[in-house]
């Protein structure tokens, strides 16, 4: 097998474009220029909820109960890859109830994974539970080449043979065996997918070099609640001692930071002032050390984070990092609040390869930037409304913001993508005075996977782009 496990591979699309014929597409049209002011609520975060709904793949006893599980579109695809290997899951409201008993499937189907990068953390609990996983190499290419080398060397790690052959991925073992691992790069998918498996396994597993999110904490402290041993959680180095079975917990998973810190930079975009309600202060802190210094007031409490924007911000330059680094998903919205500040301001992005394709279409409403490699150079201007296209979820975010703060209409294309991430964005931003509106459009091309995902696709029905 090649030695490169890169996952930069596209959905197969027999041939057509993705999407279904038929359906229309949405838009937002935003009429820009007016301060946003009020207060906004944050919802559970995505990228807790993610890894939390995989390791429910772990529990053999009882069932697991998730309260306030936001209605996004990701969140409907891992329940439906859950749903193909055998979890039931039994929705109240927004509290979802999944029993793991019976699981009979250790493949995911392609196209769920194909639509969902995210789809690879139900790897290390298939292994861990079951002994085996077949995978197809997730799709997700729009922010560069994302490799799973991290995760695969985690399993081999702990004892799985793992393969790769024309792009599926086989990884076996009888029963995992404790062992040191050391990441090349804090990966957050690789962190949680090795915490998973080795809560199972033989014996005790340290992972050095582990990402340090918020996240990772909230799944360590969900494992824990169902039995798991896991010391360090939010630092470079976890240990865990493996435990022979899981049993079903309840539990509420963490704010979602990305959105707080969106909603953030909208009150910082539009000169408005007001409360972003359920942000946890604590998660934000390079944004809202960003955000002072580019001049805007900001205070914490313990319900949530005020902002009043000032009228005269200054330039800044930003760099992203792992946790607690300044969040990559945060770049794009704040490369959109940079190009409306006088003045110069530089973007770095470390994270990932290709994070600029905003920029693009961030020109298209006057934005002056110049993409040298890895680093963004904004020159401030003011930006006109124009016609623009999402081109992932947090870019799809940023174009939205700077529509809020354009001059005349904006319209955003591809808000499929903001269904991904953003529960009822433009309700919730209307309740805050924006000037937003979501628009059926027929003359749309390509077209997006359905909002609601059918409980099991045809293969090669319907693909998508995720991140
Ligand atoms: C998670 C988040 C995503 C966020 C990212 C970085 C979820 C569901 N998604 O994604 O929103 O942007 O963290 O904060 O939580 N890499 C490798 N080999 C690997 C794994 C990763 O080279 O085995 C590289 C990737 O190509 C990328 C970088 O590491 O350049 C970051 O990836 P990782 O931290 O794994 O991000 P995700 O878990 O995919």
């Amino acid at each position: 097998p090649p030695t490169r496990l890169d996952g930069c591979r596209r959905p197969r699309t027999n041939g057509r474009r993705p999407g279904r014929r038929g359906t229309t597409l949405a838009l937002y049209r935003i009429e820009g220029g007016f301060p946003l002011t009020g207060t906004i609520r944050v919802g559970t975060a995505k990228n807790a909820v993610l890894p939390i709904l995989a390791a429910a793949l772990l529990v053999e006893q009882g069932t697991t109960e998730l309260e306030e599980i936001p209605n996004l579109r990701d969140v409907a695809t891992m329940e439906a890859v859950l749903e193909s290997l055998g979890i039931r899951i039994e929705r109240r409201g927004t509290t979802h109830r999944l029993d793991a008993r019976a699981i009979h499937s250790t493949e995911p189907p392609a196209e769920l994974v194909g639509l969902m990068r995210a789809s690879v953390l139900v790897m290390g609990p298939l292994l861990a539970r079951m002994g085996e996983v077949r995978v197809a190499l997730p799709g997700g290419c729009n922010i560069g080449s994302r490799p799973i080398d991290q995760h695969l060397k985690g399993f081999q790690a702990l004892g799985a043979e793992v393969q790769l052959e024309q792009g599926i991925v086989t990884a076996r073992a009888s029963r995992l065996l404790g062992t040191t691992i050391y990441f090349d790069f804090p990966s957050v998918g690789a962190t949680e997918n090795v915490l998973m498996a080795a809560t199972l396994a033989h014996g005790e597993t340290v992972i050095e070099n582990a990402a340090q999110e918020p996240e990772i904490v909230d799944l360590a402290n969900f494992l824990n609640a169902m039995g798991a041993r896991i010391r360090g959680a939010g630092t470079g180095t976890i240990r865990v001692e493996g435990v022979s079975r899981l049993s079903g917990t309840s539990y509420l998973p963490i704010p979602d930071r990305i959105e707080a810190g969106t909603y953030l930079v909208a009150f910082a975009f539009t000169g408005g002032e007001g409360y972003v309600e359920g942000a946890i202060a604590e998660h934000l802190v390079p944004v809202i050390a960003k955000l002072r210094e580019m001049g805007h007031y900001l205070e914490e409490d313990e319900d949530g984070i005020r902002i009043v924007a000032t009228r005269d911000p200054k330039p800044v330059d930003v760099k992203t990092q792992p946790y607690p680094g300044f969040p990559t998903d945060m770049q794009p919205q704040f490369l959109a609040l940079l190009a409306t500040v006088p003045g110069t301001s530089v973007v770095t992005e470390t994270v990932f390869e290709n994070r600029f394709l905003h920029a693009a279409e961030l020109a298209k409403m006057g934005a002056r930037i110049r993409i040298e490699g890895r680093t963004a150079v904004v020159e401030g201007t003011s930006l006109v409304g124009a016609r623009v296209r999402a081109t992932d979820l947090r870019a799809a975010a940023a174009l939205v913001l700077a529509g809020l703060a354009a001059r005349g209409t904006t319209e955003v294309l591809e808000i499929v993508h903001i269904e991904r991430g953003y529960e009822r964005l433009e309700e919730k931003l209307k309740g805050i005075g924006a000037k937003i509106e979501r628009v059926e459009d027929k003359d749309l091309a390509p077209e997006p996977p359905p909002l609601f995902l059918p409980r099991f696709l045809a293969p090669g029905e319907t693909v998508g782009r995720g991140t």
